[in-house]
């Protein structure tokens, strides 16, 4: 049985300096007094128990936690949204809202973290063309995202293949990388699906830096939870994800208690059905549930393992599954559709946190333009 404890214990000593995990639990000491934090997410639907477990939930922790020479910023990545084919403008603007009502329905508290839409802060596509002019296309090559994202599943990418794919596609993750050092950022806290994004941007940092002998940009760690992967319901050999086509698959923050019954229930599991214990390799479907409590609960898997020692059944596993998943997820569902009836609210957040983040942002880009001598 492959124990997760051991494994991470392993991974987080080897890169401590660049992917730092995090506890279930932030602690005080683990973002230092005068970090910037860092992250945002797509506005590409509502958010899932994956959003909120891997990366969302840490956000609040952090707000909960923050020091005054600390500095959070939290986004909505619009720009990046319209890398995917283009969309129905209404619904790209609930999407937006969603996105933000969201963020806030999660604890994350605009008193105490600059909550912004990427689009309105002008100085991130500027970061993005300096940055591009630093990025060679062998790395972006070498990605993985634009490559599924274009339903391409091979390393020798033909001509032919190349057809129609967006530059903006392409050059996704450098728009990721501004987005990160224009605030000068030291930690973002992401998913799994986040690390390869964040190696580019450290590279680059340590570049520009290189390039014109200076200390500018801090080169951000990448933080990561116990929890950094939920898998599909149905399918754990894929990640939770808003784009998958099988939705019984995902469980979003805003469901019915009714609706999570039922997409546990139908969760894909196997046929040892008296015994329930984490085994990623053998038994994936029933280890991500497992994997789901012990974030919910903050608990490590062990302890999840002694909790449901007595059950020896399907039906009553998934009820225990189910009745805390509806549990955690009783304020944010509350919240969000509370916030989604106060469009007049989310707007006065997202303008100030606009104004707060292009202040910083103004600021930064005309130090970097000043580096090289395009002041
Ligand atoms: P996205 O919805 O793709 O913009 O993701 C927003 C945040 O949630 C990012 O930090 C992702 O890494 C994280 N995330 C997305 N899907 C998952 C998942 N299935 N498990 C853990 N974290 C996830
Ligand atoms: N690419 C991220 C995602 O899909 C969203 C994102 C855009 C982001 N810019 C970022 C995350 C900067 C962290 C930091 O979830």
């Amino acid at each position: 049985m492959l124990r997760r404890g051991l494994r991470i214990n392993h991974f987080s000593r080897r890169f401590s300096s660049t992917v730092k995990e995090i506890d279930y639990k932030l602690n005080g000491q683990d973002i230092p007094d005068d970090a910037t934090v860092f992250s945002m997410v797509q506005p590409t639907g509502k958010f899932h128990l994956g959003n909120y477990l891997g990366a969302t939930r840490a956000w609040k922790d952090l707000c909960d936690l923050k020091k005054d020479n600390q500095r959070l910023v939290f986004g909505v990545a619009d720009l990046h949204a319209i890398t995917i084919p283009k969309q129905d403008v209404t619904e790209f603007r609930l999407f937006r809202e969603e996105a933000l009502a969201s963020i806030l329905s999660m604890g994350v508290d605009p008193e105490k973290a600059i909550v912004m839409h990427q689009s309105h802060i002008p100085q991130h596509s500027q970061l993005h063309w300096i940055l591009s002019t630093f990025t060679s296309m062998g790395y972006l090559n070498r990605m993985t995202q634009w490559k599924s994202k274009s339903n391409i599943h091979k390393n020798n990418v033909s001509e032919a293949d190349l057809g129609s794919v967006k530059l903006g596609l392409f050059s996704y993750p450098v728009l990721q990388a501004a987005d990160i050092l224009l605030y000068k950022s030291t930690h973002v806290p992401v998913g799994d699906d986040q690390t390869q994004h964040l190696e580019l941007t450290r590279s680059l940092a340590l570049l520009f830096n290189r390039t014109y002998k200076t200390n500018y940009f801090p080169v951000p760690v990448t933080t990561l939870t116990p929890t950094k992967k939920i898998l599909s319901l149905n399918n754990p050999e894929k990640k939770m994800s808003k784009s998958d086509p099988n939705q019984q698959g995902v469980i979003y923050v805003n469901d019915e208690p009714e609706q999570i019954t039922v997409k546990i229930n139908k969760a894909l599991t196997d046929n040892i059905s008296d015994r329930f214990y984490y085994d990623n390799e053998n038994r994936p479907g029933v280890s991500n549930l497992i994997n789901i409590v012990s974030g919910i609960q903050r608990k490590e898997i062990p302890e999840i393992e002694k909790d449901i020692s007595n059950i020896n059944n399907y039906r009553d596993f998934k009820k225990y599954v189910s009745e805390i998943i509806i549990e955690e997820l009783r304020t944010p569902r509350k919240n969000f559709k509370r916030l989604m009836k106060e469009p007049d609210y989310l707007k006065s957040i997202v303008d100030s946190g606009n104004r707060r983040a292009r202040a910083i942002a103004e600021k930064n880009i005309n130090d970097i333009m000043k580096i090289m001598g395009l002041n």
